[in-house]
């Protein structure tokens, strides 16, 4: 039997990119999107597809129980990966905004998670994959909501590992650094809708955000294709020991490297700097 996949954000960018990949590769995917459109699209190139938005419980319940009849409750794997980053100063957050921020990237996944893991109990075997950032471990300026949620996903992973510690069921994190994706046009679109920018302490310095997110091609150097991301979910889904920690483009191990062994008064520096330049 085909080992099957559920992967959220599959419309664009690395979820695209990995459902295709995998699919070829000869798994059972199940190629989630949250939009209509994105699942008729991805069924028409011969995708298994279904609606799932992570802002919606009825939406991931539907999801995961049509794939349940499908797959006669088995799930080999589950890639958390559809998520969005809200750029702004932490000063500019609001509830509401640091809310949606969370019940995207976070409340949505630790949901599909936890529908998931009896599954996985049951047959005694399993893989979550959490598409997590080197934001998830670094924080940089004007991306306090997107590192909360990042550093949110961390805590619940590593915690998680511990608990299933002795069992087949295995929790890997994916730190990307920079991605060729659809990831900042989406951010502009979030910046838009939650900060007020004109009346902001900061209004200068979101000039330079909104250059970034404006940019065509890399906004910064280093940046990988999606496929980068694959090279390492394919490990994490087949290692007979995946890792815990999975780092993508030399920017996710240089602050790796710098945050053991550099003091927090010289990394601050560093982060600061490279975030205001980016
Ligand atoms: N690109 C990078 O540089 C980078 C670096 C580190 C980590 N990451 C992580 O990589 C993952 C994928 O992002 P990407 O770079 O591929 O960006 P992307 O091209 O913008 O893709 C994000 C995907 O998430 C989906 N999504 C957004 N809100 C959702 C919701 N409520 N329910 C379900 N799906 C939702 C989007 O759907 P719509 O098209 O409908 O909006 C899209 O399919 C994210 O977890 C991101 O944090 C990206």
């Amino acid at each position: 039997m085909k080992k099957s996949i559920l992967i959220t954000g599959c419309s664009s960018g690395i979820g695209y990119c990995v459902a295709h990949a995998l699919h070829k590769r000869g798994y059972r995917v199940f190629a989630t999107a949250r939009r209509q459109e994105s699942v008729e699209r991805l069924l028409a190139e011969g995708l298994e597809s279904l609606r799932l938005d992570l802002n919606e419980p009825d939406s991931i319940q539907q999801a995961f129980e049509e794939i349940m009849h499908r797959t006669h409750g088995q799930l080999y794997a589950l890639f958390n990966n559809g998520a969005y980053g809200l750029p702004g100063a932490v000063e500019d957050l609001s509830r509401e905004a640091l809310r949606a921020q969370f019940e995207t990237n976070v409340f949505g996944w630790l949901e599909l998670t936890n529908l998931v893991l009896p599954i996985m109990r049951k047959q005694g075997y399993g893989r979550i994959i959490q598409n997590s950032s080197v934001l998830g471990f670094a924080a940089m300026p004007f991306r306090g909501a997107y590192n909360a949620s990042k550093y949110a996903i961390e805590g619940l992973s590593d915690t998680l590992r511990l608990e299933l510690m002795g069992t087949q069921i295995f929790v890997s994190l994916i730190e990307p650094g920079p991605i060729a994706t659809q990831f900042r046009a989406n951010a502009l679109k979030a910046l838009q809708k939650y900060i007020d920018i004109d009346h902001s302490i900061h209004g200068e310095k979101y000039h330079a955000v909104l250059e970034r997110l404006n940019k065509q091609g890399p906004a910064v150097p280093f940046t990988l294709p999606p496929e980068a991301v694959l090279k390492k979910v394919i490990h994490a889904l087949e290692a007979h020991n995946p890792q815990a920690r999975y780092y993508v483009t030399f920017p996710t191990y240089l602050f790796g490297f710098l945050k053991r062994f550099l003091s927090i008064r010289l990394l601050d520096k560093l982060l600061a700097k490279a975030g205001n330049n980016n």
